[in-house]
C-alpha cells in the first residue's frame, strides 16, 4: 500500500518538508465537480464547487451520462479556478488528490442505472481522475487515491486539530449511512450501515414528493419547511427499533412518508410556492414528522453505537458527524445532545465541508502523503482515454488504502478486536 519505495527525487518539490506540503484536491465522484488547495498547517487556500444542482432540479435526479458531461464541462475552469485563487501554480504543488473510490453506487442513487450505466458511471468519476493525472504527469508530482467517504470523515482532523485516532464517525450523505470507529490513519471498524436507502436518499425523495424546490438538493429544502411544520402530527413508526444493532433502514420511512403524502391529495406537479396555507401546512407536517422520526434512527443507533465503541476503546473522546446530511442544523443539534450525554465532544465540520467538496480530498491526500502513501508521477504523455475503472485499479499502488472491517453484531463486553477483512 504505502509507497516508501518512491525515490524521493522524482518528487517536483523535494526541498518541501512533510510539514509543509501544497496539496490539491479534486472531487468528481457525485453531483458536483470540486476542487481546492490545502496547506499541510490546515490552511485552505481556495475552494471551489460547481454544482449541478440545476440538472437535479429539472429532471428531478442525474442521469450518468449527463452527470459525466457536466463534470466534462467545468473540470478545467474549477481546477484553474482553485489554483488561481490559491495564487500556487502547478510547479509549487506537493502532489495532486483525487477521490477515486468508493463503487459506483455512490453515485447511482436516484439515477437513470440503465444497462450500461456502470461503464457509464466510471467514466464520470474519471473524469477527476484524468485531470488530476494529466497535471500530475505533466508536471511530475506524485498523485494520492482518495476514499470518498474517508475524506468526509477526515476533514474533521483539519477543523478539530485535536482530534486524534481513535475516535467515532458518523457518515450520514445521499448514497452512505456509516457509523465507524476510526482506529488510526486507514484503519476503520464499521460498527453500521444501512441495510437498503440512506438517510440523504430518503431527505431527496421526500421533497421530490412534497413539490419542494430542489436547486439546492432535497435537504435543505425539507429542513426549511420541516421549521413551519408540527413534528408530531404525522405519525411515522421508527425503523429498525426491534434490531438491537447498529444498522440502519430508511426504505420503510419513504415508504410511509409516500403513503400519508398520498393520503392528503398532496399534488407534487403544484410546486409548493403556489399552494394553498392549508396545503402548504399539510406538506410542512409532514416535512417536520418525517424528519424527527429519520434523525430519532440516527440518534438510537448513535448511543448504541458508542456503547459498543468506548467498551473496545475506552480512550474515545470525540464523536465526528459528517456528509451532506450533517450541515442539517436540526440534525446536528439533536445528535449534540445524545453525544453529550454519552461523555463525548461533538466536532461537525462547517456545512461546506459536510457537503462533498475538494478541501477533504486535499486534506486526506495530506494525510496520506506524510506517512508515504502515494504513487508516482503518471507518464507525461499517458493516453486521454486511459480509463482508470475498478477494472484497472492496479495503475494505483496507493489507492484504497482504508481497511473497513465490519463487527456485525457486537454485545458482549469480553470483546476483543477482530482480525476483519477489507471491503
Ligand atoms: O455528501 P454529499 O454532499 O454527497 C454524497 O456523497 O452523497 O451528500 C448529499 C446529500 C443529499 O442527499 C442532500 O439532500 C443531503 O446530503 N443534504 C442535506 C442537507 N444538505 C445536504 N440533508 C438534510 N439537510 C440538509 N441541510
Ligand atoms: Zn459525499
Amino acid at each position: 500500500m504505502s509507497n516508501s519505495n518512491f525515490p524521493k527525487t522524482l518528487i517536483q518539490n523535494p526541498s518541501k518538508s512533510a510539514d509543509d506540503l501544497v496539496i490539491l484536491g479534486i472531487e468528481t465522484s457525485c453531483d458536483d465537480t470540486a476542487a481546492a488547495v490545502v496547506r499541510s498547517s490546515g490552511e485552505i487556500l481556495s475552494q471551489v464547487v460547481s454544482s449541478q444542482a440545476d440538472l437535479l432540479a429539472r429532471y428531478g435526479g442525474v442521469a450518468p451520462k449527463m452527470a459525466e458531461e457536466a463534470h466534462a464541462q467545468v473540470i478545467d475552469r474549477v481546477v484553474q479556478e482553485a489554483l488561481d485563487k490559491a495564487n500556487v501554480k502547478e510547479l509549487d504543488l506537493s502532489a495532486v488528490a483525487v477521490t477515486i473510490g468508493p463503487g459506483l453506487s455512490l453515485c447511482l442513487r436516484g439515477l437513470d442505472t440503465g444497462e450500461n450505466s456502470i461503464d457509464r458511471l466510471s467514466n464520470s468519476r474519471g473524469i477527476g481522475v484524468q485531470k488530476a493525472r494529466k497535471i500530475a504527469g505533466t508536471f511530475n508530482l506524485p498523485i494520492v487515491g482518495i476514499h470518498h467517504m474517508e475524506a468526509h470523515a477526515l476533514v474533521a482532523r483539519l477543523i478539530e486539530r485535536e482530534l486524534q485516532f481513535p475516535f467515532m464517525v458518523l457518515l450520514i450523505s445521499g448514497g452512505h449511512n456509516l457509523l465507524i470507529l476510526a482506529c488510526d490513519l486507514g484503519q476503520y471498524l464499521q460498527l453500521g450501515t444501512t441495510i437498503d436507502d440512506a438517510i440523504g436518499e430518503a431527505y431527496d425523495k421526500t421533497a421530490k414528493w412534497l413539490g419542494l424546490d430542489l436547486r439546492r438538493s432535497g435537504g435543505p429544502a425539507i429542513e426549511e419547511l420541516a421549521r413551519e411544520g408540527d413534528p408530531e402530527s404525522v405519525k411515522f413508526a421508527v425503523p429498525m427499533k426491534q434490531h438491537k444493532d447498529c444498522n440502519f433502514s430508511y426504505a420503510g420511512l419513504k415508504t410511509q412518508v409516500r403513503l400519508a403524502i398520498e393520503s392528503k391529495n398532496i399534488n407534487a406537479e403544484i410546486p409548493i410556492s403556489s399552494a394553498s396555507s392549508e396545503d402548504r401546512s399539510s406538506r410542512a407536517n409532514i416535512a417536520a414528522s418525517f424528519q424527527r422520526v429519520a434523525v430519532l434512527h440516527l440518534e438510537e443507533r448513535c448511543e448504541r453505537a458508542i456503547g459498543w465503541a468506548l467498551e473496545i476503546e475506552p480512550s474515545i473522546k470525540y464523536f465526528v458527524v459528517s456528509g451532506g446530511v450533517a450541515s442539517n442544523q436540526y440534525v446536528r443539534a439533536r445528535l449534540n445532545q445524545v453525544v453529550k450525554k454519552n461523555g463525548l465532544e461533538l466536532v461537525c465540520p462547517p456545512p461546506s465541508l459536510c457537503t462533498d467538496n475538494g478541501v477533504m480530498v486535499a486534506w486526506t491526500g495530506i494525510e496520506h502523503f506524510r506517512v508515504g502513501r502515494f504513487d508516482p508521477p503518471p507518464p507525461a504523455d499517458e493516453a486521454e482515454d486511459t480509463i482508470f475503472s475498478p477494472v484497472n485499479e492496479e495503475a494505483w499502488t496507493s489507492s484504497m488504502s482504508i481497511w473497513i472491517m465490519n463487527i456485525g453484531n457486537l454485545a458482549s463486553s469480553n470483546f476483543s478486536r477482530p482480525s476483519g477483512e477489507m471491503v
